[in-house]
């Protein structure tokens, strides 16, 4: 049978584990027309599954997203079953269990025994590998990774992972499936994070190592990597919400799975902080704290008054916006005495650029390049002036944006995070773990990313990229921040970060 054909005729579900996922999974599939049966290990879990669906399309069609025809008639679909392993008969399991390879191998085995061949089996594991819990099977060719986001009917992104013994034709027919519920389908391999999670860990683990750096505060980097990355939320806010019990455990599980990958490295600072209990919003207190579920922020300094010292700046643009906003600027070959000097070096540090252009360190502060008219990051360096760097910041406060004053350092903050981002995701693509046109997808829509990471490196420019992580990999010496090779060829031969261009298979 072809895909599309299997994906059409499928009638019956059958959702195993009805905790957060399964509902959600059970929702989307009983609302495209499928009977779906519930099942869990305790009972009370079903039937507060199916009244909570019930629930949700009662709300839907009060919102005029589904008529109340269409609500009774998918709450209609829902069937509880009082034992997982029924023989009743059905198309597809999706199994939704807890995050336990034994739990997991155990179900399947007896599902093998209860249901006929015909009957096709996906998991939505998170970080266990598909392949060894097919092991359980007699036949590991009936069994694939379906891997749903939570919350499953508004993340509309499913990725789909062959096992290394998956039928050749179940990931196309599965692909299939997740177009009838109204998701969108991306092709993952079976590697650890799978994709989403592998590409997520740039941001993380990056953020992770420049609080670890004594850079910047949580807050700084959150409110730079919304303002001027455009995320919709920073990595600590980010952290907070999915809670330390979960990120933490991911990133440990996806570096080891790469045999300590250091471009993967995790932090000690979410071990201790996860022992010490500060997971989060759950919790009351990760990264911020939380008062009645309200994220409890310090605000931002007053900037102090402008001084009237003149600007110099190796940026035109910059001084360009100082000189609209009535500010003193220097456009000298070089500054005087008296300026205040604004560098904005890509990977290097304020302070190396001061020597290498045998600039007076004092007088120099950092700018990051990647700053906007929103906000923009003033660095400080040990031999910076103080009142030289709040003349500084007093100049660029004047000019309407934001500033964020970090420590100097390589690459500063935004350059550092975007970099990490588009190189992970450069590996993912090198390693061919997906198409570049499914690693932006799967990263924008679960990620909420406002780009793909492939195609936000190519809109800043691969060779830009190339230069903050080839600095970041001489200051350091840390092999993290070795650029890919999708990343180096492409920059060198002046190709798109997002198209694969010739392969081998092309030319045989
Ligand atoms: N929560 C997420 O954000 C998320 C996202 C993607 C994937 N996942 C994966 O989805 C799966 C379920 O996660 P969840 O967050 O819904 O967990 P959950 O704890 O909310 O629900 C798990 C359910 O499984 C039931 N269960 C446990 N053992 C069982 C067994 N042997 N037979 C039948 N039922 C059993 C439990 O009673 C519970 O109702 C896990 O594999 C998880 O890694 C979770």
């Amino acid at each position: 049978m072809l895909p599309g054909e299997w994906a059409e005729r499928v009638n019956t579900v059958r959702v195993i584990g009805t905790g957060v996922m399964g509902r959600g999974i059970a929702q989307i599939c009983a609302a495209a027309g499928i009977t779906v049966q519930l099942a869990d290990a305790r009972h009370e879990a079903v039937e507060s599954a199916v009244a909570e669906i019930g629930r949700m399309y009662h709300k839907l069609a009060g919102k005029g997203r589904m008529s109340a025809e269409q609500a009774e008639a998918a709450t209609g679909r829902l069937v509880p079953l009082s034992d997982p392993l029924d023989p009743a008969d059905c198309d597809l399991v999706v199994e939704a269990v807890r995050e336990d390879l034994d739990t997991k191998r155990e179900l399947f085995a007896g599902l093998e025994r209860a249901l006929p061949q015909r009957t096709v089996f996906a998991t939505n594991t998170s970080s266990l590998q598909v392949t060894s819990i097919a092991t359980a099977l007699q036949d590991p060719s009936r069994l694939a990774g379906l891997h749903f986001f939570n919350p499953v009917p508004l993340m509309r992104l499913v990725e789909v992972i062959p096992g290394a013994r998956t039928a050749a034709d179940l990931p196309d027919a599965l692909t299939e499936l997740v177009r009838r519920l109204g998701h969108t389908p991306v092709r993952a391999t079976d590697t650890p994070g799978f994709l989403v999670n592998h590409a997520g860990r740039g941001l993380i683990t990056e953020a992770l190592q420049i609080l670890a750096e004594d850079l910047a505060l949580p807050e700084d980097v959150d409110r730079i990597a919304r303002d001027v990355l455009g995320l919709r939320m920073g990595p600590f806010e980010l952290m907070d919400l999915t809670a330390l019990d979960v990120t933490h455990p991911a990133m440990e599980s996806i570096f080891s799975g790469y045999y300590g990958d250091p471009r993967l490295r995790p932090s000690p600072i979410t071990r201790s902080r996860l022992e010490a209990g500060l997971l989060g919003r759950k919790t009351g207190e990760g990264f911020y704290r939380y008062e009645d579920g309200v994220k409890q922020e310090r605000p931002e300094p007053a900037a102090p008054e402008p001084t009237g010292r003149p600007v110099w700046s190796d940026d035109a643009a910059l001084l360009d916006a100082l000189a609209e906003v009535g500010s003193p600027v220097e456009r000298g070959e070089e500054p005087s005495s008296a300026a205040i000097v604004l560098l904005t070096p890509h990977g290097h540090s304020a302070a190396s650029a001061a020597l290498s252009a045998r600039l007076p360190a004092q007088q120099v502060c950092g700018v990051d390049p990647l700053s906007n008219a929103t906000r923009c990051t003033l660095t400080v360096h040990p031999a910076t002036d103080r009142d030289m760097a709040r003349a500084a910041w007093a100049a660029l406060a004047a000019t309407g944006r934001a500033v964020t004053i970090v420590r100097d350092g390589p690459g500063m903050i935004a350059q550092r995070l975007l970099a990490s981002i588009v190189n992970t995701s450069c590996f993912i693509a090198e390693q061919r773990l997906a198409t570049p046109e499914d690693i932006d997808t799967a990263v924008r829509l679960a990620l909420g990313y406002p780009s793909g990471p492939l195609e936000w490196g190519q809109q800043v420019g691969p060779r830009r990229v190339l230069t903050i992580l080839r600095s970041l990999h001489s200051a350091t010496g840390d092999p993290r921040y070795r650029p890919s090779r999708w990343l180096v060829e492409r920059a060198d031969l002046g190709l798109p970060l997002n198209e694969t261009g010739t392969a081998v298979a092309d030319v045989l």
